[in-house]
């Protein structure tokens, strides 16, 4: 059984005990209603260390205000089910007030590459992930770290917070995973209608078409880009695209050429729902 913990100071009691006994930990940051993407993490986490942590935690600082905190999926009941399966050791489940006291005052921000795609939407939304990361990360004290690589651009925000800050923290992007027809795993997946279902598809589709023509020689971005709108923008439930970028995997900026190892990225709005997902070429 995972052990359910929503104390920070137990969690640390715990974590001591942990690296007197010499265990290397494993940690898998959550906001909760579990799928297979971050099963596969656990997965992971499970193979590499002698324990593995899951926190779930709906960070509300990384919200916008317009944005779907409140409507959020949850369900803690299944989240356990899931853990206890997949033999994680601790679950970490604290409250806002015991993450963010009354007198809270400390952020942490990286600069640069938190200001395009999904930054230049999403203000101040970075600056969440990586404030309540860092504080997990101290609580939690991990070897290593699993990020799914949907988030592409938060992946690589922490290994570069990681770096800056000097933190003795491994962090490993693992793969997206896709339901059968595509669909990379979300947990905002839960909000779409089945219209809406049928027209999420046109992400995964479009990115799969470009990588295509990127492998029969097609290199300007331009025409790439033109194709993925053309493929999304022909699904019904489809609102508005927000953004298309095609970018260098490690500095997040625009490339003027493809090349091997670039990445796609793509924000769209299907009905009310933002969905993001991503490629590397
Ligand atoms: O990817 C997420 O679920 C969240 O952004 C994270 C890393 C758990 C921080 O709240």
């Amino acid at each position: 059984m995972a052990k359910w913990i929503k104390s920070i100071n137990e969690m640390k009691r715990i974590i001591k005990s942990y690296k007197k006994n010499g265990k290397t930990i494993g940690f898998v940051p959550t906001m909760g209603y579990l799928h297979e993407g971050h099963i596969s993490l656990i997965r992971c986490a499970k193979k590499e260390n002698d324990i593995v942590i899951v926190s779930i935690f709906v960070n509300p600082l990384q919200f916008g205000e317009n944005e779907d905190l409140d409507k959020y999926p949850r369900d803690i009941k299944r989240d356990l089910t899931i853990c206890n399966n997949e033999g994680v050791n601790i679950v970490f489940n604290p409250s806002y007030e015991e993450m963010y006291p009354e007198d809270y005052k400390t952020y942490v921000v990286v600069e640069d590459i938190t200001e395009g795609l999904c930054g230049a939407y999403r203000p101040g939304h970075f600056k969440g992930v990586t404030t309540v990361v860092t504080k997990l990360f101290n609580i939690v004290k991990p070897d290593r770290a699993y990020f799914g690589k949907k988030d592409y651009q938060q992946y690589i925000v922490i290994k570069q917070m990681v770096k800056d800050l000097n933190m003795d923290i491994e962090v490993i992007g693992c793969p997206i995973v896709r339901e059968h027809d595509g669909l990379a795993m979300s947990s905002r997946n839960k909000y779409l209608s089945s219209e809406e279902r049928k027209s999420a598809v046109s992400l995964s589709k479009a990115l799969f078409h470009a990588k295509n023509l990127f492998e029969k020689g097609e290199t300007n971005p331009l025409t790439i880009k033109k194709e993925i709108e053309k493929i999304i923008l022909s699904y019904p439930k489809v609102k508005k695209i927000q953004y298309i970028e095609i970018i260098d995997p490690k500095t997040l900026k625009p490339v003027s050429k493809l090349k091997k190892g670039d990445i796609i990225a793509l924000a769209v709005f299907v009905g009310d729902t933002r969905l993001i997902d991503n490629i590397e070429l």
